[in-house]
């Protein structure tokens, strides 16, 4: 089954919104198959965002991600990067459509509360920087039949 990788940014955290945020997910039927809190360094967010290392807002980026603690989880389901990325929202809150956290819940975007892969192959390469394979469970739920197919 797909899996992607989800943070809750350090505004999520402060603001409260980690459960709110994680629920949404939840209520989509994303499984939780891996969950912690941490705080980044310095070299684990440029690693994260590798991909945006030439980009002018990239400073800016690793020092908010690293500003406080985060939420890493990992999350399973049928098409659960796009899942994900659709409940999340645009990645300007002011864009994004109205019912995703990032357009109920977000600021601005630099303080958009959430990360989520935004393809299988980037996913996997994201779950390895936060997880160990050992910390990511395989269980099955009585409910799974409801959320495929
Ligand atoms: P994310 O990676 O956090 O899930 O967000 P995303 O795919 O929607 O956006 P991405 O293009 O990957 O950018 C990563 C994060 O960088 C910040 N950003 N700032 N100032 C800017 O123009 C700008 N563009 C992107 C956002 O916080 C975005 O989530
Ligand atoms: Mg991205």
């Amino acid at each position: 089954m797909e899996k992607t990788l989800v943070l809750v940014k350090p505004d999520g955290v402060q603001r409260c919104l980690a459960g709110e945020i994680i629920s949404r997910l939840e209520r989509r039927g994303l499984k939780i198959v891996a969950l912690k809190m941490l705080r980044m360094d310095r070299e684990l967010a440029e690693r994260h965002y590798a991909v945006h290392k030439d980009k002018p807002f990239f400073q800016d980026l690793v020092s908010f991600i690293t500003s406080g603690p985060i939420i890493a989880a990992v999350l399973e389901g049928e098409k659960a990067v796009e899942s994900a990325r659709q409940t999340m929202g645009s990645t300007d809150p002011k864009k994004a459509a109205p019912g995703t956290i990032r357009a109920d819940l977000g600021i601005n975007m630099e303080h958009n509360l959430i990360h989520g892969s935004d393809s299988q192959e980037n996913a996997e390469k994201e779950i390895a920087i936060f997880f160990r394979p050992g910390e990511i469970l395989s269980y099955n739920r009585d409910l799974d039949k409801w959320l495929t197919g």
